[in-house]
C-alpha cells in the first residue's frame, strides 16, 4: 500500500517509524502482455500491509551494439538501474518468451549485475518469476525454469504458485506451480489476460510480498 502523506511531507509511516519495504517487479515488454502481467503483479504486491511495488523495466538491445537508449523510456515503467536491486525486499522477475527462453534485454541487464553477485546483495531475498507466450505449448515453463538460474546465482529464494491456489487446477490459459503466465495467442492482437490469468499474477505478487515481510523481520 503506497503511505499516505499527512503532514510536511511526511508519511504515516516515517512518522510512527514504521519502514515500508519494496517488492522490484522488473519486467522487459516489446508488445504490451508481459507488463499487464506485471501491472497486476503490482496489485497483489500492495495487496501486503507494509508493501509497496517498484514497477522497473529494461531498454531494449540492438544489433548496433554502441546505441545508447534514452535515459527516460517515453512511456511505462522507467529502466532499473542496480540500486532497484540492491534496495528491493524481493523481486518478481517477467520476460517474454524467445525460443523458450527469456528475452535478451532482461538477459543482458541481468549480465550487468556481477558487482551484486560479488557483494551477495540478493543473498537471502524472495524471488518469482513470470513469463508471456505466443502459443500455449511455446515454452512457458523452459523460460520460467531458466529465468530462475541467475536468481540461484544470485542466492535469491525462489517462490512458485501452489495448487492450493484454486485457479492452477481450473486454468485453461496460463498458470504454472513455476510462476504467473499468460498466452498472448499468435493473432495480430494479443489476447487480454484471463481471469484465472489475473488472479495468479495477483496471488505471486502477494506470495513474494509475504516472504519478504517476513524475512525483513
Ligand atoms: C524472437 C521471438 C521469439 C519468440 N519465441 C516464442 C516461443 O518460443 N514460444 C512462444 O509461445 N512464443 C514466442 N514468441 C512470442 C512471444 O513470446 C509473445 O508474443 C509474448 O506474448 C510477447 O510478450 P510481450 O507482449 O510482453 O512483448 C516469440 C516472439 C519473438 C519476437
Amino acid at each position: 500500500m503506497v503511505a499516505s502523506t499527512v503532514s510536511a511531507g511526511r508519511t504515516i509511516a516515517q512518522i510512527s517509524g514504521f519502514r515500508m519495504i519494496d517488492v522490484l517487479v522488473l519486467y522487459y515488454s516489446r508488445h504490451g502482455s508481459t507488463a499487464a502481467m506485471a501491472r497486476q503483479i503490482a496489485r497483489g504486491v500492495e495487496a501486503v500491509t507494509g508493501v509497496q511495488a517498484r514497477l522497473r523495466t529494461v531498454p531494449p538491445v540492438s544489433a548496433e551494439t554502441e546505441a545508447v537508449a534514452a535515459a527516460v523510456p517515453e512511456d511505462g515503467a522507467v529502466y532499473a538501474t542496480s540500486a532497484d536491486l540492491r534496495e528491493c525486499a524481493g523481486l518478481l522477475l517477467g520476460s517474454p518468451t524467445r525460443f523458450g527462453n527469456m528475452a535478451a534485454p532482461l538477459k543482458y541487464f541481468l549480465d550487468g549485475t556481477s558487482d551484486l553477485w560479488l557483494s551477495g546483495a540478493l543473498v537471502g531475498k524472495p524471488a518469482a518469476v513470470f513469463t508471456s507466450t505466443g502459443s500455449l505449448h511455446g515454452g512457458q515453463e523452459t523460460t520460467l525454469l531458466t529465468m530462475m538460474m541467475p536468481l540461484l546465482h544470485h542466492g535469491m529464494l525462489l517462490v512458485g504458485l501452489p495448487y492450493s491456489e484454486p485457479r492452477l487446477s481450473a486454468t485453461e490459459s496460463g498458470g504454472t506451480p513455476y510462476g504467473a503466465s499468460h498466452v498472448a495467442g499468435t493473432g495480430a492482437k494479443p489476447r487480454a489476460l484471463s481471469k484465472d490469468e489475473i488472479e495468479l499474477c495477483q496471488a505471486l505478487g502477494r506470495r513474494v510480498a509475504v516472504a519478504a515481510v517476513k524475512l525483513a523481520a
